[in-house]
C-alpha cells in the first residue's frame, strides 16, 4: 500500500485514484496522522499539495517519523516545500508571483540519463503548476533533476536516498506524462504491488465492514436510489444482511415516480432491508418563503436529521420487541470524492462552494449529536463507482443513472418552492429525460434535468396571451462533475424539447437551455 499523507490540496484524492489505475491499492490520511497510529507499514509515500505556506504558523507538518521510514517519498507542490522546510527554514521563500497553469519541464541528463523518475518520458514535456510559495535553494544532499523556466528547482531527488520533491502536479490530467512519473514512482522506485482490483475492492470492504461492526452492530443509512448510495447500501446489506437499514426519505421535491421505483429496485432486486418515509408535506411546508438557496439545504437538511432521529427511535423500538439486541450504533455515509471536495477540506481554505448536505450536515449531526459512530465509503470516484455496481450486479439503467442532488428539485425551483412550482419542474424533467433516453443521449450526458424561473414570461398559447413560468433546461458532459461542459444538442432536438414541455406541461410558455460551462456556473442552478 502506498499512502498519501494529504495537506488539502483540491488534487490529493487524484493521486490515489491513479495508483488505482495501476492496480496499487493507496491510502489517503489526513497530514496529521502520526506513524505510531497506524497499522500498517507503507511501501512509498506521497506528501501532496495543499493550500498553505510551509512558514506560516498554523501550516501542517508531516510526522518525522515518516521520513524516518526510509521508504521512497514523494512531495508534490506544498509537499516539496515540506521536505525542503524541514532540512532548513531558509529553503523556501514567497514566490515573487503565483506561478499557475502551464509550464515546459525539461528533464536534466546526467551522463547521458535522466532520473529514473522521468523514465520513459520526453525530456521536455508540459507540466501544470499552481504554487505561491517555491524554493530558495537546493537543499543539502539533493541535485536538481528538472527544471522550467522560471525554476531551476521543479524536480529535485537525493543523491542517495529514493527521496523526491516536484513543484508541478503530476496528478492533473493537464501534466502530459503525469501518470507515467507517478507509475515510475509507485511501481519502480516503490516496488508496489500492481494486484488490486475491483474485486478485490468489494472483498476488503466487505471485510472491513464485517470487522468495524462486529457480529451484532446495526448500522443506519440514507439511500436516495442513486447509484452511490445503492453500491453503498449493497455493500453493506452483502456484509450484514438485515443488520443495515436502508431508508429513503421522500421530501417531495424527488423526480416522477422515483419514490416507488427505488423502492422496487432496491427491495425486489437487491433484496436491501429499506424503509421508505413519506415527508413530503413536512418539507414542503417548511420550505414556505425561504429562497436562500443555502438556507433551503440547511432546512431540508436538518429535516432530514429529524426524519431519521423518527426513524431510528422506531427501528429500534420495533427491535427491542423482537429478539435482537435493539440499538443502531453506526450510521453509513456514502459519497463521492468530488462531493467531498466541494464541502469540506482539510481544515478548510478550500473554500466550501456549496455544502452537499449529504456531507456537511448529516453525516455531523448523526453522529455528533446521537452518539451514531460513522462508517465511510468515500474512495472512489464516479466512474468506478459505477465498475463497483456492476460488479455488485446492479442493473446497468441503475449503474448509469445520473447525479440527483439531496435537496432535489427544490434546488431547482429558483427562489421560493412551492408543491405547484416543484410539480412543474417535475413534470418538465420528465419530458426532457425521456426525449433524452429517447434519442440515445442519456449515456453521453452526465446530467440532465430542468429547472424553473419563476419569473414569468409572456407567451401566447391558442391565441391568447399569457404570463407563465419559464423552464430552464441544463444537460453537461463532465469527467469528474468538478468541471462541465453544457451539452451541445442540435437545434432540432431543442426545438423539439420546447415544443412538448410547452405543450405537455400547464403553466410553462418559455423553455430556454442553460449553456453556461462550470466554472463559472455551477451544475445546479442553485
Ligand atoms: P454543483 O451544482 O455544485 O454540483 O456543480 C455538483 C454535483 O453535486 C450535486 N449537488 C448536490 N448533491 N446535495 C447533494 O447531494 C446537494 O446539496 C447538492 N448540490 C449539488 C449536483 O447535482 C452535481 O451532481
Amino acid at each position: 500500500t502506498v499512502l498519501v499523507l494529504d495537506f488539502g490540496s483540491q488534487f490529493s484524492h487524484l493521486l490515489t485514484r491513479r495508483m488505482r489505475e495501476f492496480s496499487i491499492y493507496a491510502e489517503m490520511l489526513p497530514c496529521t496522522q502520526k506513524l505510531s497510529d497506524l497499522s500498517w507499514s507503507p511501501v512509498g509515500i506521497i506528501l501532496s499539495g495543499g493550500p498553505y505556506s510551509v512558514y506560516e504558523e498554523m501550516a501542517p507538518h508531516v510526522d518525522p517519523a515518516f521520513l524516518d521510514l526510509n521508504v521512497p517519498v514523494l512531495g508534490i507542490c506544498y509537499g516539496m516545500q515540506e521536505l525542503a522546510y524541514r532540512l532548513s527554514k531558509d529553503n523556501v521563500v514567497a514566490g515573487t508571483a503565483r506561478e499557475y497553469g502551464h509550464a515546459d519541464l525539461k528533464a536534466t541528463r546526467v551522463s547521458g540519463h535522466v532520473d529514473r523518475l522521468f523514465e520513459g518520458l520526453e525530456d521536455n514535456m508540459r507540466v501544470w503548476m499552481s504554487h505561491g510559495d517555491k524554493l530558495a535553494k537546493l537543499p543539502e544532499g539533493f541535485h536538481t533533476i528538472a527544471i522550467t523556466r522560471n525554476s531551476e528547482f521543479a524536480a529535485i531527488g537525493h543523491e542517495t536516498k529514493p527521496i523526491y520533491a516536484i513543484q508541478f502536479h503530476p496528478e492533473v490530467t493537464h501534466t502530459i506524462g503525469g501518470n507515467q512519473l507517478l507509475k515510475n514512482f509507485a511501481v519502480n522506485i516503490c516496488n508496489a504491488k500492481q494486484s488490486w482490483t475491483m474485486a478485490s475492492f468489494v472483498d476488503q470492504t466487505i471485510a472491513r465492514i464485517r470487522k468495524l461492526v462486529g457480529p451484532e452492530g446495526q448500522v443506519l443509512g440514507a439511500v436516495s436510489g442513486g447509484v452511490d448510495s445503492t453500491v453503498a447500501a449493497k455493500l453493506m446489506h452483502e456484509a450484514i444482511g438485515t443488520r443495515f437499514h436502508a431508508v429513503m426519505v421522500d421530501n417531495g421535491c424527488l423526480r416522477l415516480n422515483e419514490a416507488e421505483q427505488v423502492k422496487k429496485t432496491l427491495t425486489e432486486h437487491l433484496g436491501i432491508n429499506l424503509t421508505v418515509v413519506d415527508a413530503s408535506v413536512q418539507f414542503l411546508d417548511g420550505l414556505k418563503g425561504i429562497t436562500d438557496p443555502e438556507k433551503k439545504r440547511k432546512f431540508i437538511g436538518g429535516k432530514f436529521i429529524d426524519i431519521f432521529e423518527e426513524e431510528v427511535k422506531k427501528i429500534e423500538d420495533a427491535a427491542a420487541n423482537s429478539d435482537r439486541a435493539g440499538k443502531i450504533e453506526w450510521f453509513l455515509q456514502g459519497t463521492l470524492y468530488p462531493d467531498v471536495i466541494e464541502s469540506i477540506s482539510f481544515k478548510g481554505p478550500s473554500q466550501t462552494i456549496k455544502t452537499h448536505h449529504n456531507v456537511g450536515g448529516l453525516p455531523k449531526l448523526m453522529t455528533e449529536g446521537h452518539g451514531l459512530k460513522l462508517i465511510e465509503l468515500r474512495e472512489l470516484f464516479k466512474d468506478e463507482v459505477r465498475e463497483l455496481g456492476r460488479n455488485l450486479g446492479l442493473h446497468e439503467d441503475l449503474v448509469m443513472r445520473h447525479p440527483f442532488p439531496g435537496p432535489g428539485i427544490a434546488i431547482r425551483v429558483l427562489g421560493e418552492v412551492t408543491p405547484e412550482r416543484v410539480e412543474i419542474a417535475r413534470q418538465a424533467d420528465f419530458h426532457f429525460i425521456n426525449m433524452i433516453r429517447e434519442k440515445g443521449l442519456y449515456n453521453q450526458i452526465g446530467q440532465a434535468f430542468a429547472a424553473l424561473d419563476p419569473s414569468r414570461a409572456v407567451g401566447v398559447m391558442g391565441d391568447k396571451r399569457v404570463y407563465q413560468y419559464i423552464i430552464i433546461l441544463r444537460a453537461v458532459q463532465t469527467y469528474d462533475f468538478m468541471t462541465a461542459n453544457s451539452y451541445p444538442f442540435d437545434s432540432d432536438f431543442l426545438a423539439e424539447v420546447a415544443t412538448r414541455i410547452t405543450n405537455e406541461v400547464a403553466g410553462v410558455c418559455r423553455v430556454v437551455y442553460d449553456v453556461t460551462s462550470k466554472p463559472p456556473g455551477t451544475i445546479e442552478l442553485e
